[in-house]
Order: structure tokens, then sequence, then C-alpha cells
């Protein structure tokens, strides 16, 4: 499993990268907006943090030819190299954008992934990850796992070279169960990924051993 950090508030990456074996990050406009950030204030600050680690942006254009150009023009912006992917949202002039990107060199995220046809025909497109939105299926009475694991299993039936990114997560049994669907991939919000380390029992386990421990540990280091 992948586990990219689904946001562009700087302080909680700096705090989770200290220790988390994260590989990288996704933002979209959303989340920009959440964090208070321009893109060219967050995706610097970000640069600074996870290294050669991807960074997915996602383009805010609707047409295929200003999808292409502000795609490319990131690249350049940031100065990014293989990290840098592009998220496109999955509509038609998406797709179009996706397969010119592709035969670029430019490495391509189809997001708001909601259906496994929508994902196999990104992937088709050459997409190198499809993002299907977990929460907002199961919030409208639909199954995102469920979509998830189909769009996991076709890509290993048809030998496909794209990876499922896993997104739009309330909660860490919704990742339990995408990774046991054998989602490759899962971006997730500073906060659940915190709420999936932690556990009460490795809590009172550790208080424990310190407890025990005390005076028994004489080898000087
Ligand atoms: C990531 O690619 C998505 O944009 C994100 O996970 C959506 O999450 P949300 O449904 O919590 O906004």
């Amino acid at each position: 499993m992948i586990y990219m950090a689904d946001t562009a508030d700087i302080a909680a990456l700096k705090h989770l990268y200290e220790f988390f074996p994260l590989e990288g990050i996704t933002t979209n406009p959303t989340i920009l907006k959440m964090a208070g950030q321009p893109l060219s204030v967050a995706v610097d600050q970000i640069k600074a943090i996870v290294g050669d680690g991807m960074i997915h942006i996602q383009v805010m254009s609707e047409n295929a030819d200003d999808i292409v150009r502000e795609a490319k023009k990131y690249k350049t912006y940031f100065d990014l190299g293989d990290n840098y992917y592009t998220k496109i949202p999955v509509t038609p002039q998406g797709y179009k954008a996706m397969s010119i990107l592709k035969d670029a060199g430019i490495n391509v995220t189809a997001t708001a992934i909601f259906t496994q046809q929508q994902a196999l025909v990104a992937a088709k497109a050459g997409a190198d990850f499809v993002a299907p939105y977990v929460s907002r299926l199961d919030n409208i009475s639909s199954h995102g796992i469920d979509v998830v694991g189909d769009i996991a299993k076709n890509i290993i039936e048809y030998e496909l070279n794209t990876k499922v990114l896993a997104a739009s997560f309330k909660t860490v049994d919704q990742i339990y169960r995408v990774s046991m669907k054998r989602a490759h991939s899962a971006t997730i919000s500073p906060e659940i990924l915190m709420q999936l380390i932690k556990h009460p029992m490795t809590d009172i386990s550790v208080k424990t051993f310190l407890e025990d421990g005390q005076g028994l540990y004489d080898v000087e280091f």
C-alpha cells in the first residue's frame, strides 16, 4: 500500500513526514481552500517537505487544450520531475487531455471517479493512478469499497499498469477495507492518518513496558 497525504496543510504535513512512511501528497481546489493557500505558495512549501515524493496537483481547466497547457505549466513552474502527477477529472475533455499528456511524458492521475467504468476508461487513456471517491459514494447509499474492489480486480485481470489511488475517506475502517480489496494506494487526510496508527492497547502496552523495565536496562547506549 502506498500512503499519500490528502492535504495542503503544511504544519500537518511536516509533522506527518517526521515518522509516517508517506510517498507523496495529493491536493485539489477544495483542499487548497481549506488550507487557505494559493497553489504557488502551497506547492513550494510542499516540495520542501516531500522531496522526491509524489506531488499530485489537480487542474482547474475544463477544455482539453487548456488542461494540457495547465498541466505542463505546473511541471515547469514548480520545477518538478518524475514525481509530478497531474490530476484530471474524468470528463470527456479530461480523458482527451490524459492521452495527450501521457504521450507528452507527463504522469496522470484520473480523479473524481465514481464507477468502475470511469476508472477503466481512464486506465485505457493512460492514467497512472485512478482515484475512486469512497466516502462520497458511501454517503449517497452507494458502495465505495465495492467500486474500489471492482477497479482493482479489473486492473489485475487486464494486466494494466494503472494503480488504484483510493480517496475520500472518513473512517479508518474504510482504509482497512480498500487494503483488503487490493487497492495499490490511498490518499488520506492527516487526521485519519493519525487515527490509522493509534490503538489504546499499544499505549497501554508501552506504558507497562516502561514501568516493568525500570532498573533492569543496565547497558549504556
Ligand atoms: C483526492 O484525490 C480527492 O480529491 C479527495 O480524497 C476527496 O476527498 P473528500 O471527499 O473528503 O473531499
